[in-house]
């Protein structure tokens, strides 16, 4: 038996089409009709992506992107694994990286018996992937079993569809905005406010599954348009693993990637686990976790994240609409401040009354904010009229509170003005002694920015901005800490500005 190579895939591709050659790959190695050193299960995945692309399915650089990773997918299995439901359903299965992981670790017996009883359900909307993914079960445990799988070539919101009863369910689903709303679907206020189909899934997963792990991008933890998908989640249980994608990023961790590997950028995930124990209402969050991609394998611990996760449940109301990424030791920080706040930044500044502070609007590290007009393109200028007010608001901007309150509610690209303007501010509860220490430290970094003035390109164009020594943020700090009635050292914040996650102190690289 001829080997089966990349060349006669291609040519075959050409000749009989994607679909057909798909199908004779599969039963041929069903049937062991079939010898290849590179068309193994293992590579189906990315194999298919190739063929995908050689038809001009998909842009080369969208590659890929976000199928999950064998170590996530893995991450994610053990987190199911516990849970209860009697059917274990893969929804957007693709090409199986989810279910296969799960199979894998539960091992052959357990995953025998269950895809025997019928009890694997899968769906997808791309017949050859869904396909793909039903073969390699079969190739994998048996091919007397082909039939027990249940796979479901769907449009996974159509009304039509319904998950089992008792089931469970893995899911890595489509991220794309809503273009048109199918008629079929059921029309939710979570499909009419949010238009993002992960969303949509995540809302019938958790409303018709009794448990779930689904991998989804993070801002459905923050963002406006995502509320009412909160006011879902309101009634079940669990907690959200949130992380960044810069250094390290998960959707960057292909382990064989002998045909392509993805180095993009790609969206900031979070891993949402619906536990639903009894009486508990509300999810628990990590913070926004930020690791550099030689952590990744240490990270990748299930006990490890739990292990960051606070333990407050978080529900949304009218009054509080989003959901906060808060480290555990930062909490009391955070409920003190808010305690002792008797306004928001918003109160304080004018949009166009009063001396100017500059705030670039990209913030990886830390935020800033300068009495300088700086040379570079994203930026906003707030206007504070009275001369205290404006270095207490300076102080705020250059100090960790601004920036950890960004990373709490959003932390994505840019500082939105609507962030900026909700940070909780305390002035009223300042000391005379501390106002004038403020004031001290605020004319002098004034007088100071322009030795500090840092430049990064960026698309072709030099980029200004201010890089503070971290020892005046360390001193605001302090006064705000005391000021807040919390006996604890600067230091406490410096894991919020670190782009490491096991060296607290790391100091972040010039990119920002
Ligand atoms: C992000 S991929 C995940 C694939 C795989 N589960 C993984 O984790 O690598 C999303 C999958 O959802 C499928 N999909 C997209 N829209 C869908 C829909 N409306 N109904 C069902 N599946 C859909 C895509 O074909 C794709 O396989």
């Amino acid at each position: 038996m001829a080997k089966y190579t990349m060349e006669k895939y291609l040519t075959d591709i050409d000749k009989k089409g994607l679909k057909k050659t798909w199908r004779s790959i599969l039963s041929n190695t069903l049937n062991n009709k079939f010898e290849s050193d590179i068309f193994i299960p293992d590579n189906y995945g990315e194999l298919y992506e190739i063929g995908l692309e050689h038809i001009n399915k998909i842009n080369k650089k969208e590659m890929g992107k976000y199928y999950t990773p064998k170590d996530v997918a893995l991450l994610m299995s053990r987190w199911l694994e516990p849970l209860e439901g009697i059917n274990v359903c893969d929804v957007g299965c693709g090409a199986g990286n989810l279910i296969l992981a799960y199979l894998e670790l539960i091992g052959n017996k357990k995953a025998y018996t269950l895809i025997n009883n019928g009890n694997v359900y899968l769906y997808d909307m791309d017949e050859i992937a869904l396909e793909i993914c039903k073969y390699t079960i079969a190739i994998k445990y048996g091919k007397e079993l082909l039939k027990k799988i249940n796979a479901k070539h769907c449009d996974f919101l159509s009304k039509k569809i319904k998950l089992p009863k008792d089931s469970k369910t893995i899911s890595n689903p489509p991220y794309y905005k809503i273009m048109n709303i199918g008629e079929d679907w059921k029309v939710t206020k979570v499909v009419q406010d949010s238009k993002e189909l992960y969303s949509c899934f995540i809302e019938k997963i958790i409303t018709q599954s009794n448990r779930s792990v689904i991998i989804t991008p993070y801002s459905f933890i923050g963002s406006g348009k995502f509320y009412s998908l909160r006011q879902v989640m309101n009634k079940y249980n669990g907690f959200v693993v949130s992380f960044d994608n810069v250094p390290g990023n998960i959707f960057n961790g292909r382990k064989h990637g002998i045909f392509n590997s993805n180095k993009g950028n790609s969206v900031r995930a979070a891993i949402t686990v619906v536990e639903n124990k009894n009486d508990i209402k509300g999810f628990r969050f990590s913070p926004l976790i930020r690791f550099k991609t030689e952590e990744r394998e240490k990270m990748m611990d299930n006990r490890y994240l739990e292990s960051l996760i606070n333990d407050r449940y978080q529900l949304v109301d009218s009054k509080k609409k989003s959901f906060y990424k808060c480290h555990k030791e930062l909490l009391n920080v955070l409920d003190k401040w808010e305690a002792v706040s008797d306004k928001r930044m918003g109160n304080l500044i004018d949009s166009s009354k009063g001396e100017k502070i500059v705030i670039p609007t990209t913030c990886r590290y830390f935020t800033v904010g300068s009495k300088k007009d700086l040379n570079r393109d994203g930026k906003r200028t707030i206007f504070v009229k009275d001369r205290n007010i404006y270095n207490y608001v300076y102080c705020m901007l250059n100090s960790s509170l601004a920036y950890w309150y960004w990373r709490l509610y959003d932390g994505g690209i840019n500082c939105q003005l609507t962030i900026i303007n909700s940070i909780p501010v305390f002035y009223n509860k300042l000391t005379e002694e501390q106002k004038e220490d403020l004031n001290k430290i605020a004319e002098e970094m004034k007088n100071n920015e322009s030795k500090y003035l840092t430049y990064k390109m960026n698309a072709g164009k030099k980029q200004e901005n201010i890089k503070f020594p971290s020892e005046y943020r360390n001193k605001i700090n302090e006064i705000f800490l005391k000021a807040l009635g919390i006996n604890e050292n600067a230091s406490i914040f410096n894991r919020v500005h670190s782009s490491s996650l096991f060296v607290e102190s790391e100091e972040y690289d010039d990119e920002y």
